[in-house]
């Protein structure tokens, strides 16, 4: 099988330890390692201190697949398989499609969402919001689906838009694929970071027998560096499947990782309602930049994640990027990265120093005579 780079990622291998304000992230402020064991309870301490770092159970620690099971209501321990969040895509993938099957996936997006289907052999259709609210129309959707349609692919809370459909649309969606015996992809790398909390989707996997859902540490829950995430279904034959595959990938999870992961999750609350609080401040600084800059950009405020999309305004993107980072070392992400035909640029706002970022971007602004207008 042969992959086409990863726009996106190869961007950040580039800039992402090397720049001095990352604009465009999507994680949420990383936890620190001391701040995670003070959280452990008397249960995951035993755990963590008598942790012996030999191989780990292929699929998952069960004490943290019955704590993962518990974000998936009507899944088991069984239903859950312990892996890093890009090798869930991988492995799901491999497993639900052959060449010549067709997938609809939400678009623009995570590349590897459509570009492991490609590579496979699949012919992918987009199903694209209208870029004016960034809504995913469902009407759109299946005037996309075709009868070999194999595999839908969505991801909400939506990188790279914060776009977050209604429930009542998201069970519509559930309606849809049901009808017409569709499997559905849940990436649900961003679920909890709901701006409200009252919109928060159920789990896919949760709602849909023939549904895999993806979540994981590195977002929401600011662990990135543990590479812990899951994949939950119902579907038995489909679990069986993916983890006969994981013996071919890493076979097994980090010892530690699973252990920190365990502790993050049964900490979650505290964790969660940290990241809003700084995602909410963020937004905020966010808000009155662009209001300063509407003949720059446009701004449509995300619902949902860490990520927002706003459109650039008579500038092209690419270039705008490559200044900002090699003169102000402040990295964005330009839609290009999405092969994204209009001129977008990915923010993100769930790191501590964004305000600092944001600044510091806006100095640069104003340095190139870039200025907002009175
Ligand atoms: C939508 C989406 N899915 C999956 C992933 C993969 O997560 P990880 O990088 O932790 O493997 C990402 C990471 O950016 C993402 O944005």
């Amino acid at each position: 099988m042969k992959l086409t780079p990863f726009s996106c990622e190869r961007l950040f291998a580039r800039h992402e330890f090397s720049a001095r304000y990352l604009l465009c992230s999507s994680d949420c402020e990383g936890l620190g390692q001391s701040e995670a064991l003070a959280m452990a309870d008397a249960e995951t301490a035993r755990l963590w201190s008598g942790l012996r770092l030999g191989y780990t159970e292929s699929q998952g620690l069960p004490l943290l697949r019955e704590e993962i099971a518990r974000l998936n209501p009507g899944c088991g321990p069984d239903d859950i398989l312990v892996l890093a969040p890009e090798e869930g895509i991988f492995l799901a993938m491999n497993c639900l499609l052959s060449a010549g099957d067709r997938v609809v996936c939400t678009w623009p997006g995570y590349q590897s969402l459509y570009q492991i289907a490609e590579s496979l052999g699949c012919a992918v259709d987009r199903w694209e919001p209208e870029p004016e609210r960034w809504s995913f129309d469902l009407g759109r959707l299946e005037k996309a689906l075709r009868p070999n349609t194999k595999l839908i692919v969505v991801n909400f809370p939506h990188n790279p838009t914060g776009a977050l459909p209604a429930a009542a649309v998201f069970r519509r969606l559930i309606e849809i694929a049901r009808r017409r015996g569709i499997a559905l992809f849940s990436d649900e790398m961003y679920r909890f970071l709901e701006l409200d909390a009252a919109d928060r989707l159920p789990s896919a996997a949760e709602c849909y027998e023939k549904a895999i859902s993806l979540s994981g540490m590195s977002k929401a829950f600011g662990m990135a560096g543990v590479r812990i995430g899951w994949l939950a279904t119902r579907d038995k034959e489909l679990m069986q499947g993916l983890r006969e595959f994981k013996d071919y990938t890493t076979i097994c999870n980090s010892a530690p990782s699973e252990v920190l992961a365990l502790i993050g999750l049964r900490g979650r609350e505290r964790i969660l309602e940290n990241h809003l609080t700084r995602i909410r401040r963020n937004l905020a600084l966010l808000d009155s930049f662009f209001s300063r800059r509407a003949d720059q950009f446009r701004w449509t405020r995300p619902r949902a994640g860490t990520v927002a999309f706003p459109e650039l305004l008579r500038e092209d993107p690419d270039r705008l990027c490559e200044e900002a980072v090699t003169r102000a070392g402040v990295m964005l992400l330009p839609s290009s990265v999405y092969g994204y035909p209009r001129p977008h640029l990915r923010f993100g706002f769930g790191r501590e120093n964004m305000p600092q970022a944001l600044e510091r971007f806006e100095a640069f602004l104003e340095s190139q005579g870039r200025a907002a207008r009175p």
